[in-house]
């Protein structure tokens, strides 16, 4: 198998783009969630870049980004069966070279949910996806729904700052038991693991309900709090039901509304979110 070019630097990126380019900004330690978006990429576009940076900007505390798992040669064999054709995988000096002064925020969404329990989490997010779409200008950016907030928040950056391209939303990756694929899950302990499946299990039970015609959101809510009491050794940050552009709770189910979920099991935080109802 040939393994994708790995770009250091911008001008090196630059050189080898060729076509149609897909975005697939990454963290690194791949698993079958990024792998999707990259194999959507490669289906759509000539060129498939995935940068891999763990984007020390966006790390709350310092043991967080050096715990990160860093498993570059297994990414680039990942990536690039997947169909990726160029790593971009920058040194920090490279994207924030001494002197660096300039972030991007977008104001209101980042402020609840994930924002409001990760202060400047989103900001770095912003200003490193500003910077990968200023120095790579794909034609189509890919994003996991997994993280829901984070999409959102990019596609409001990516209209207020007309940033090239199009921004292309992918379902979230799970495990046979439901649980969505993350980095954080290889943190759970055996016995955590098997908690943490309660988490889709509230989403979907919420689903369900409102399949069977429940609009009500507080009795949605009331359905997926009795579920998540089922194990009280799960911790709940947040149960909300959202609308999926501005993020803000809704008063009864509508189109497109959100069932989202934070919850701490043991020292790990896990989200999850699921659309409730169809946007169509
Ligand atoms: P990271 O956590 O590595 O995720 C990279 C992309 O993969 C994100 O768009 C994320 O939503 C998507 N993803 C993760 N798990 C997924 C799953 N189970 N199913 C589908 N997609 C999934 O998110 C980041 O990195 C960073 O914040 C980044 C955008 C790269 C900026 O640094």
């Amino acid at each position: 198998m040939n393994l994708a070019r790995v770009a250091r630097t911008p001008s090196e990126l630059r050189e080898w783009i060729d076509g149609d380019v897909g975005l697939v900004p990454t963290m690194g330690a791949l698993h079958d969630g990024h792998l999707k978006l990259i194999r959507l990429s490669a289906a759509e576009n000539a060129t498939t870049v995935v940068s891999i940076f763990v984007n020390p900007l966006q790390f709350n505390q310092a043991e967080d980004l050096e715990a990160y798992p860093r498993t570059f040669d297994r990414d680039l064999e990942l990536a690039s069966e997947a169909g990726a054709t160029i790593i971009f995988a920058p040194s920090e000096e490279t994207l924030y070279p001494r002197g660096f002064a300039t972030t991007v925020s977008v104001a209101g969404l980042t402020e609840r949910w994930e924002g409001a329990v990760r202060p400047g989490h989103f900001t770095g997010v912003t200003t490193v996806v500003t910077k990968l779409f200023t120095i790579v200008r794909p034609n189509r950016a890919y994003f996991g729904e997994k993280d829901f907030q984070q999409l959102a928040v990019i596609r409001r950056l990516h209209t207020d700052l007309d940033l090239p391209g199009v921004v292309v939303g992918v379902p979230t990756v799970r495990e046979h038991d439901g649980l969505a694929l993350s980095s954080r899950n290889s943190r759970l302990s055996k016995k955590e693991r098997r908690l943490a499946k309660i988490v889709p299990t509230t989403l979907f039970a919420m689903r369900e309900r409102a399949d069977r015609g429940q609009t009500d959101v507080g009795a949605l809510l009331a359905a997926g709090h009795a579920v998540l009491a089922q194990e009280p050794a799960v911790a709940v940050d947040y149960l909300a039901i959202v609308d999926p552009i501005t993020l803000e709770p809704v008063e009864s189910l509508a189109r497109g509304s959100v069932g989202i979920i934070a919850v701490r099991v043991g020292e790990t935080r896990l989200i999850d979110n699921l659309r409730l109802r169809q946007l169509l």
